[in-house]
């Protein structure tokens, strides 16, 4: 396994939308590995393969470190292949929101409470589930990234006001994280 590379805010990758995967093969599986491997590194509890320089519908997550301190059901880790929202209901709740491509910027998002999701598993079986709290937060901010939306984008334009200089900073690479980011795929035309 290895530990790879976070893309980060304003990388061209992070907004273009994936494509679905064909099948499993070994490299699926290898990258599926590195990508767990990846986000608990970074003490993530989502990665999607994008934020990698993957651009395929895959994401993993492990949301139990959140559903501990809320009494919620664990799922323990999960890989979700091509997923599909099938429903999308309860109340629109906020709750604070951060991702490994836009280190130290967290803010709250508006977001449905629970979700029904249509996937594959990591051996391409068909599953649908149903999520809710924390777990349906960290699905829908994951299926974002394969749409090319980033929470961010989800911020009034005030608030995203009072990122700014944060976001400059990770825009021009002057960011220290405890885990290792990717070089921008495009060097800005001056
Ligand atoms: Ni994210």
């Amino acid at each position: 396994m290895a530990i790879l590379p976070i893309v980060t805010y304003n990388d061209p990758i992070l907004k273009t939308e994936s494509k679905p995967v064909s099948g499993p093969d070994d490299e699926l599986h290898q990258l599926i590995d590195d990508m767990f491997e990846t986000m608990y590194n970074a003490n993530g509890v989502g990665l999607a393969a994008p934020q990698v320089g993957r651009l395929i519908r895959l994401f993993v997550v492990d949301a139990d470190i959140m559903a501990e301190e809320t009494d919620e059901i664990k799922h323990g880790p999960l890989v979700i292949i091509n997923p599909e929202i099938v429903e999308k209901k309860g109340e629109i709740v906020r709750m604070e929101e951060g991702c490994l491509s836009i280190p130290e910027v967290r803010d709250e998002v508006k977001r449905p409470e629970t979700v029904t999701v249509r996937f594959r598993d990591r051996h391409f079986t068909e599953k649908q589930a149903e999520y809710s709290g924390w777990l349906a937060r960290v699905v829908q901010h994951e299926l974002d990234h394969l749409q090319g939306t980033l929470f961010l984008d989800h911020l009034s334009a005030f608030r995203k006001r009072l990122h700014k200089s944060r976001l400059q900073k990770i825009d021009s690479g002057m960011v220290e994280t405890d885990y290792p980011l990717a070089p921008k795929t495009l060097s800005k035309s001056s």
